[in-house]
């Protein structure tokens, strides 16, 4: 196996190249003045197994363009197989037409990444894994959860409440529970289709007094977070923390959500940030190893 640096994720492609002992194969690449993307791989593929470490946070379109020349590049270059890494995968929350006239991003994303030639798919908390199966190749979904709620477990907060801000989530606070061994729940959250809006509510949860720990996949405006923490506060939690595998964090979501007396926000370094303080790593080296090995 070989692992190609994609400009997107240097930093945690090196560190899995490392923890896999792997050659590396390094990306030129450049943005033409008209906006359009170029890449180079720096390597040999010929017979090779390449693993493309290549995140696609903002820009997502061209991250994800870049993923697909990377893919088309390793193949036309002799690759036996292309499997892609994409710690956050762009366009997961449009899995479904919500509303007449949508389309499924999610699909025509997974349909682009066969046409450029990858085989298979290895990606970290998805929104829904049920979009896994809109693949048209092996797609694997990893949990970053176990490795946030060990960061707070480090910190002395064992016992923590993991709380989901929807109840989608509840099983991301129910793996973070499984580490911290205290209680797990989560608040009501409805979504205006139009507007984006949301509205949360807590019905039955006691954090009285207790360290509370919102866990959820993504952290993109705050708006969650902050509604959260907002609802903690007049229910008396001692205090409140914010934990995330993908801090995209919008404009001033940072600002917004230590302004509603959140004390500290964590993230991973899917999505490279000042609150990336947690690393993929570990985690991706262990699915490439067995991916090989397998
Ligand atoms: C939505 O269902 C996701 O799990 C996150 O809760 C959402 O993407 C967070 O977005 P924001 O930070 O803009 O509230």
């Amino acid at each position: 196996m070989k692992v190609i640096i994609g400009p997107a994720s240097t930093a945690l492609a090196e560190k899995v190249a490392e923890l896999i002992r792997c050659e590396k194969v390094s990306v030129a690449f450049k943005t033409f003045p008209d906006g359009e993307s170029y890449i180079r791989l720096e390597g040999c593929m010929q017979g090779e197994h390449a693993a493309i470490i290549q995140t696609t946070c903002a820009p997502q379109d061209s991250r994800l363009m870049q993923l697909a020349f990377m893919a088309a590049a390793a193949k036309r270059n002799g690759a036996r197989k292309v499997t892609a890494v994409v710690p956050y995968l762009a366009y997961a929350r449009q899995d479904k037409v919500f509303l007449a006239g949508e389309n499924i991003s999610i699909e025509t994303v997974a349909q682009m990444l066969k046409a450029a030639g990858v085989d298979a798919l290895v990606t970290v908390n998805i929104h829904a894994e049920s979009a896994l199966g809109m693949f048209p190749f092996p797609a694997k979904n990893l949990s970053a959860i176990p490795l946030l709620a060990e960061y707070f477990v480090q910190k002395g907060y064992r016992g923590a409440f993991a709380l989901a801000p929807d109840k989608g989530a509840l099983y991301i606070a129910q793996q973070a529970q499984q580490v911290l061994g205290g209680e797990a729940g989560y608040l009501e959250k409805q979504r205006d289709r139009y507007t984006g809006q949301t509205k949360q509510t807590c019905k039955g949860l006691d954090v009285k007094g207790k360290a509370v720990i919102i866990f959820d996949d993504i952290i993109s405006t705050g708006g969650t977070i902050v509604g959260a923490a907002e609802i903690l506060r007049e229910q008396g939690a001692a205090k409140v923390f914010a934990a995330c595998v993908h801090p995209l964090l919008i404009g001033e979501a940072e600002k917004r959500i230590l302004d509603a007396g959140v004390e500290e926000i964590v993230g991973t370094d899917s999505v490279p940030s000042r609150n990336s303080k947690v690393s993929l790593a570990p985690l991706i080296a262990n699915a490439l190893k067995a991916l090989e090995s397998g």
